[in-house]
Order: structure tokens, then C-alpha cells, then sequence
């Protein structure tokens, strides 16, 4: 049996952390006789991912990281995900077992939604929406029980936000699903949950804001980040939500009108961006 946990996004930030930190932890814990491990790297940056190859092989007894470099978006994202599931089923003529799959790519755009590109706003959905969604079916042939499955949504899961509209709708709807998800694969030992962080320091603004916006304000490193979320799937905890600023604004959301916060973000809490390049 060949045993692999599977990290969409792994070339940076968050998911990056969450391939050391499984290896880390898959080094300290040794497979059962017979059975073999992977960590499964795929983000669309090859030299990255290969870099990240290398210290994973320097972590000792670590599992072997293979890279797929990948465009993941929408319909030729999901295709490509589900080629990589079927041709390593094919070899692995042993069987394949994905032990925890971290549903991580994603990206968000600052800015109105009139003003911000149409195109890019349906990349978006096409990402972080289709193809998660995509990829937790295609994953489920391979699931059992203890298996484990990580989607990353957003504090912005929580309520509707001016100025990050798509993106934050995308994000409810990961947390949403997420539930709903844990809730029917419960009885059969898979574990889903969702990492809902607030600002961590990675390329989030910077690409969300077209190099507007270098870096995220007042980031928690993605390091804490990932390694909260990890305990927390340990404890059975379906909602990882870090910071006590964090909790607190997931809880008082639900007593702000929908509409209201969306307007106070809109108004009073503006995202630069700069015009999309070529
Ligand atoms: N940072 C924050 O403040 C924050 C807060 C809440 C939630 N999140 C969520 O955290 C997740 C990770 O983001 P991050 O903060 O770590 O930002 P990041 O550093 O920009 O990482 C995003 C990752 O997604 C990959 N990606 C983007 N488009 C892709 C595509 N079409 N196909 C395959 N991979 C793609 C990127 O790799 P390539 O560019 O190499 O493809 C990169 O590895 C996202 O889902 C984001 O929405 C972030």
C-alpha cells in the first residue's frame, strides 16, 4: 500500500508549511510494515516545488515529496488533478491511500468588484471553488478510514466583505461545504475540517493586490498558522481558527447584519490594487 498526503499550493506561504510540517510529523511516526509514503507537492511554480523537494529529502525518514507541477483552475485543472490520481493508481500496484489531502491553492483580488478584472474574478472561482470541489470527489475513491482532508477557507468565510466580495463568497462556500462534507463522511472515518486564518504573512496581498500591496498588514506566520490548524484536526476540531482576534470576529459576525458589514468594509476598509499586467 502506498500511502500519500496530497498539498494543492505547496509552492508558498501556507501550503508550503503544511508540506514541511506533515513531513516533519510523517518522520517522527514510521510507516507500518509493507507500506510506503509520499508527499505530493502541486502549484504551477516547478523550480519551487523542487526546492521544497529538497528540504523535505533532507528531513530524515521523512516520506518521498514528488512534485506536480500544475495549473489546478477549473475544468482542465481538475482533469489534470484526477490524470495524476489515475496514472500513480495504475502504477502503484500496490494500492493507493490518501492519507490527508490539503486543499490549499487559492488566491483573492482586492478591490470593487466593477473595478477589479472579470476574468481573474472567475479564475478565482475556478480555483478556490471548482476545482476543491473537484479534487474532494476525485479524492474519495481513495479515502478510509483516518484519512483526512484540510480546506483551507478564510476569516472571510464568515461574513460578506466590500471591496473582497467573489473572494470572500468563495470562501463561504468553502467553509460551508467543508461542514457538510464532515458531516456525511463522518461514519466512514474521514476527518475534513477548515482552516479559517485571518492575515498570515505569505504572497496572499501581493498577488491579490497586482504587487499594489507587498505584503500582508499585520500577518501571523504562516508557520503558527499551520501548526494550530494541525493540533486542531487532532483534537477533532472541524473549524481551525487560530487567533483570539480571529475567534472573536468569527463569533461577533453573527450578530452584525450581513449587509452591514459588507457596507462597513466597503466603506471603511480599502484594498489597493494596482492595474492587472499583460
Ligand atoms: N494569507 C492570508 O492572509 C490568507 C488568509 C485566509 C486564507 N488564505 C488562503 O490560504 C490559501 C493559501 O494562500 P497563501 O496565503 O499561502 O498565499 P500564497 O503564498 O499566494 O500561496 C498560494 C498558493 O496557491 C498556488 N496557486 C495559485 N494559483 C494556482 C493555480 N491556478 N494552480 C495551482 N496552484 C495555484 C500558488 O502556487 P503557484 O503560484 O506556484 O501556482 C501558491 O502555492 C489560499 O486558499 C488563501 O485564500 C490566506
Amino acid at each position: 500500500m502506498k500511502a500519500v498526503t496530497i498539498i494543492t499550493g505547496a509552492s508558498s506561504g501556507l501550503g508550503r508549511e503544511f508540506a514541511l510540517q506533515l513531513a516533519r510529523r510523517a518522520a517522527s511516526n514510521p510507516p507500518p510494515a509493507g507500506q510506503t509514503r509520499e508527499i505530493w507537492l502541486l502549484a504551477r511554480r516547478k523550480e519551487l516545488l523542487e526546492g521544497l523537494e529538497g528540504e523535505i529529502r533532507a528531513i530524515p525518514g521523512a516520506p518521498e515529496p514528488r512534485s506536480f507541477p500544475s495549473n489546478l483552475s477549473g475544468k482542465e485543472g481538475l482533469a489534470a488533478f484526477t490524470g495524476i490520481l489515475a496514472s500513480e493508481n495504475s502504477s502503484a500496484g500496490e494500492g493507493l491511500r490518501i492519507e490527508t489531502l490539503v486543499n490549499n491553492a487559492g488566491f483573492g483580488t482586492y478591490g470593487p468588484f466593477a473595478d477589479t478584472d472579470l476574468a481573474r474574478q472567475l479564475d478565482m472561482i475556478d480555483l478556490n471553488v471548482y476545482a476543491l470541489t473537484g479534487i474532494c470527489h476525485a479524492a474519495l475513491p481513495f479515502l478510509g478510514k483516518g484519512s483526512r482532508i484540510i480546506n483551507v477557507a478564510s476569516l472571510a468565510s464568515f461574513a460578506p466583505l466590500g471591496n473582497f466580495a467573489v473572494y470572500g463568497a468563495t470562501k463561504a462556500y468553502v467553509l460551508s461545504f467543508s461542514l457538510a462534507l464532515a458531516a456525511e463522511l463522518a461514519d466512514s472515518g474521514v476527518f475534513v475540517s477548515a482552516l479559517c486564518p485571518g492575515p498570515v504573512d505569505t504572497e496572499f496581498a501581493a498577488v491579490a493586490s497586482n504587487g499594489a500591496r507587498k505584503k500582508v498588514v499585520d500577518g501571523k506566520s504562516p508557520r503558527a498558522v499551520v501548526a494550530h490548524c494541525l493540533r486542531q484536526a487532532d483534537r477533532g476540531r472541524r473549524i481551525a481558527l487560530m487567533a483570539p482576534k480571529w475567534k472573536i470576529k468569527a463569533f461577533l459576525s453573527r450578530f452584525v447584519g450581513r449587509y452591514a458589514f459588507a457596507r462597513h468594509t466597503y466603506l471603511h476598509e480599502k484594498r489597493p490594487s494596482a492595474p492587472l499586467q499583460g
